[in-house]
């Protein structure tokens, strides 16, 4: 089930998540959806907090806006464990439609997670892969795309989101 994704400035987006105890079918049951979610906007990574959901789960999947077999990672409870070097990377967020901006990450992340049965895995990750993960597991600490941007630059897209949502709500 497509279920729907809250844009900047919902309060919401700002929740961190609790960390995920139970590994039964609800979970995977919300796992699916989210896949479907992701997939249909598309996009190429989504956190649960973008469903209004308040755990610390995210799907990555950067095989899904190429030519290849899609290539579905879970992470749950995780913690980046550690980082090297840097990179600017163009980004974009299902919470932030149509909007595009350079962020600053790290060139590589190593991450510790669960899977969804709960078992622990860790992975190192760079290129598109290493910024996704940065980018998904910001949100489960409630930060989003517009905190890594210059003041200037975040009032001006502040306020146009916030328009945005006021003409969407008027509708
Ligand atoms: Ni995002």
């Amino acid at each position: 089930m497509i279920r729907p994704i809250l844009f900047y400035p919902d309060k919401r987006l700002r929740d961190p998540g609790k960390e995920v105890e139970e590994f039964d079918a609800e979970l995977h049951q919300l796992i699916e959806d989210m896949a479907e979610t992701m997939y249909a906007a598309p996009g190429v990574g989504l956190a649960a907090p973008q469903l209004g959901i308040s755990k610390r789960l995210f799907i990555v999947d950067v095989a899904s806006d190429e030519d290849e077999p899609s290539d579905l990672r879970v992470f749950i409870n995780p913690e980046i464990i550690a980082t090297e070097g840097e990179m600017t990377f163009n980004e974009g967020c299902l919470s932030f439609p149509g909007v595009r901006e350079d962020i600053d990450r790290a060139e590589r992340v190593t991450v510790k997670a669960l899977d969804q049965d709960g078992q622990p895995f860790e992975l190192e990750a760079d290129g598109l892969l290493g910024i996704v993960i940065q980018h998904e597991n910001d949100h489960l600490n409630g930060e989003l795309m517009i905190d890594h941007l210059s003041v200037l630059r975040r009032r001006m897209l502040h306020r146009a989101m916030s328009k945005r949502a006021a003409a969407d709500a008027a509708q």
